[in-house]
């Protein structure tokens, strides 16, 4: 294990828990992408390990599937060197009947001092951190918010572009179930680019236009000059009733193919935060395009994004000198 390096961020974050990215100042957004970008170059080295965390325990309650986030967090932990805890309703109590708060004061009963928590339901992880004592991180929650997702993909974009203000950014597909979308619009509005909606109206929030975001019910028109192009899955599962005709139809106007995608700048980068449905929302070579697909970079950044948000939330345990 490497020697502790001083890593203690460089100015106070002023919030016990990470439930979303609504409410965050740019400049607590910049500090959790500085923190992160310091362990960008850690991540690509044969020893990946530092010992801040030891001694701190971290408990991962996934209520939801998961595959990328779940291990995301878990690496992050580890290389931080905190001891991580993987709990997933199959193999818990969940199953057994036990409800939310009771497995929040047993799991809070072990004092660990991170709870990384998923749940299908949106406002679930908040009501959650009131009934515990350590600090807790919003893996997603309903479609409400993915605050980890939407940092990760402004780390990617602003390592590519060099900066998020001022870029044009069309956010396209099944927006109405996407905590993705939500935590991205508010960080790139936050952080001063535009953001475009590009999808059918029935996969719309009705009170989309309160967002301040421009809305395309086109993809060649919605792509128009956009500098980034995120694409996002049909969440079948948190769909009840049909909200497209068929699949055929929904990736001939809605896929992202490179007949769609000529509209964009000649520059534009394709996002998506994963798992993809290729054929559905993006075709194949497009996905797999190492020119202008940074899908797997987001999938790197993923971890130190995390490392950022772990390392700052329980700075103040490592450095109570340092808390005002
Ligand atoms: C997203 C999620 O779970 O909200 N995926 C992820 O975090 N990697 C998006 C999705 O499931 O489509």
């Amino acid at each position: 294990m490497t020697a502790s390096q001083d890593t203690a961020p460089s100015r106070p974050f002023p919030h016990r828990h990470l439930l979303g990215i609504e409410g965050l100042t740019p400049d607590e957004i910049g500090l959790l992408l500085d923190q992160a970008e310091a362990s960008v170059a850690q991540n690509r080295q044969v020893d990946k390990k530092r010992s801040d965390l030891r001694g701190l325990t971290q408990i991962n309650l996934f209520f939801e599937e998961s595959t990328r986030t779940r291990t995301s967090f878990e690496l992050a932990g580890k290389r931080l060197g905190a001891d991580v805890i993987n709990m997933s309703v199959a193999t818990s109590s969940i199953k057994k009947g036990e409800t939310l708060i009771d497995t929040a004061m047993t799991l809070n009963a072990m004092n660990p001092d991170l709870l990384v928590v998923r749940h299908p339901h949106s406002g679930a992880v908040e009501l959650l951190s009131q009934k515990v004592a350590c600090a807790v991180i919003n893996a997603g929650d309903g479609s409400h918010e993915h605050p980890t997702q939407a940092l990760l993909d402004a780390l990617t974009i602003r390592r590519r572009k060099g900066r998020l203000s001022g870029l044009l950014v069309a956010i396209c597909g099944d927006i109405l179930h996407s905590r993705v979308a939500r935590s991205n619009i508010h960080l790139l509005n936050t952080m001063g680019a535009r953001v475009r909606l590009v999808a059918p109206p029935t996969l719309l929030p009705a009170s989309v236009e309160r967002l301040g975001v421009e809305v395309h019910h086109d993809m060649r028109r919605g792509l128009a000059d956009c500098d980034i192009v995120m694409m996002l899955r049909l969440q079948s599962e948190r769909m009840h009733g049909a909200f497209v005709p068929s699949i055929r139809e929904y990736f001939h106007f809605w896929g992202l193919d490179y007949d769609k995608l000529a509209s964009a700048r000649p520059d534009a980068l394709i996002m998506h935060p994963g798992p993809m449905n290729r054929g559905v929302e993006i075709d194949s070579a497009v996905a797999d395009d190492i020119d202008r697909s940074v899908i797997r970079e987001q999938v790197e950044m993923g971890v130190a994004v995390r490392m950022a948000c772990i390392e700052i939330l329980t700075a103040r345990l490592r450095h109570p000198e340092r808390v005002s």
